[in-house]
């Protein structure tokens, strides 16, 4: 199969969908691949690499889209590109339809057949391409509160891990899945002194169990935050209800009872935040203040470290595109139920529940 790799237009995306790791992958299964000139610069992969693993490189966008059976992105395809892509193609990226209805028609329009990393699902019923993102982000998180903390940057002026003769800096979890795990794998390892919550107690024995000492677990209540931020330095939201807003977990009159400095990092921001005072950053303007807290809000952390990203997405990914280059993606689908359930617009029709409902009505 021709396999396709376009260099990502959206504003300010670095990452691209494909290692040239994942190209000889590709190219030992008997496959081309087909990469944009420069694709891969922006997370550090120059084209000379790709072509040192039998890539060849396409000239233009558009010559990349025709020739190719299937496109591998990241993004999914912005105006520009919603010409570009043709009837029968397979499209593998994240597309997350339902928050795009102009996406939506454009691909029901095109005749592709669109598989969205969002939705395939493992065989426990997690979310594997969703995983390296929020492994990111949570450790994302100890880093940009840690800068944050220091002085210049109006933070309070903790050290997270402290030194010889001086108190740990605190740094508070709320949620304990993904983000929170990998959060207060890095809090621990500076030396902080870490609280990780959640509401499900399946959970918080399990991280009891595999955490170092300077980490305790707590359930998560009203009372149990509203105490625990008082001395807190470093807040972390990482919570998710899946496919409902994040529930607000400290309101704007709580930030009265935090000492000025503190730093809040909503990693939940993108299904709408776990703090009430957060609204969505860039990475070019990441934090705002309120009431003396730092707010540090960015709703695509991962996009800042490129180069980590792209390889985590494709160690992620390629399995998957493996499977659909060397069978089809109508076998692979069937022979594996968790990537049928990444199938979201097919030939023309919304084949994915949570889509058509989001959309069919107005697309009938
Ligand atoms: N900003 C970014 O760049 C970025 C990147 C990746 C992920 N995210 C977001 O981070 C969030 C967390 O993702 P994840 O992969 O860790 O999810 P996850 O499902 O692995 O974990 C969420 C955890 O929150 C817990 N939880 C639910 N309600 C709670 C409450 N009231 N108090 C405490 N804990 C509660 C759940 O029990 C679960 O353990 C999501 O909103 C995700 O979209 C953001």
């Amino acid at each position: 199969m021709l396999i396709g790799v376009p260099a990502e237009i959206k504003n300010s995306e670095n990452r691209v969908a494909l290692t040239p790791a994942g190209v000889a992958e590709l190219v030992k299964n008997g496959h081309q691949v087909l990469i944009q000139k420069g694709a891969g610069s922006g997370s550090g992969f120059e084209d000379s690499e790709y072509l040192s693993v039998g890539a060849s490189l396409g000239n233009s966008i558009q010559e990349v889209y025709d020739r190719a059976e299937m496109i591998l992105k990241v993004k999914e395809p912005i105006e520009l590109e919603y010409n570009l892509v043709r009837k029968n193609q397979l499209v593998f990226t994240y597309f997350h339809f339902a928050s795009s209805q102009a996406l939506t028609e454009a691909m029901v329009k095109s005749g592709a057949v669109c598989i969205a990393y969002e939705t395939v699902e493992a065989s426990d019923g997690s979310l594997p391409l969703l995983i390296p993102m929020s492994e990111v982000a949570g450790r994302m998180a100890v880093q940009q509160g840690a800068k944050y903390l220091e002085k210049p940057l109006k933070g309070k002026g903790v050290l997270l891990g402290g030194v010889p003769g001086t108190p740990r800096g605190k740094v508070l979890i709320l949620g304990g899945g993904i983000v929170g795990t990998q959060a207060a794998k890095m809090a621990a390892g500076l030396g902080a002194d870490v609280t990780i919550m959640d509401i499900d107690l399946q959970r918080l024995r399990y991280l009891a169990d595999i955490m170092p000492a300077n980490v305790t677990t707590m359930m998560s209540s009203e009372h149990n935050i509203a105490q625990s931020i008082q001395s807190a330095d470093l807040v972390i939201g990482a919570v998710l209800i899946p496919g409902a807003k994040a529930p607000r977990l400290i309101r704007k009159e709580m930030l009265k009872s935090m000492k000025p400095g503190t730093v809040l990092v909503d990693v939940a921001v993108d299904q709408g935040g776990c703090i009430e005072t957060c609204r969505p950053t860039t990475h070019e303007e990441p934090t705002f203040i309120i009431d003396d807290i730092v707010h540090y809000c960015v709703a695509n952390m991962p996009g800042a470290v490129p180069y980590t990203s792209t390889i985590a997405l494709t160690n992620a990914t390629l399995p998957y595109v493996i499977q659909l280059a060397n069978k089809g993606w109508e076998t692979a689908c069937r022979e594996n139920v968790g990537l049928s359930k990444g199938l979201n617009v097919v030939n023309g029709e919304i084949v994915h529940g949570a889509v058509a409902d989001a959309f069919e009505p107005q697309l009938a």
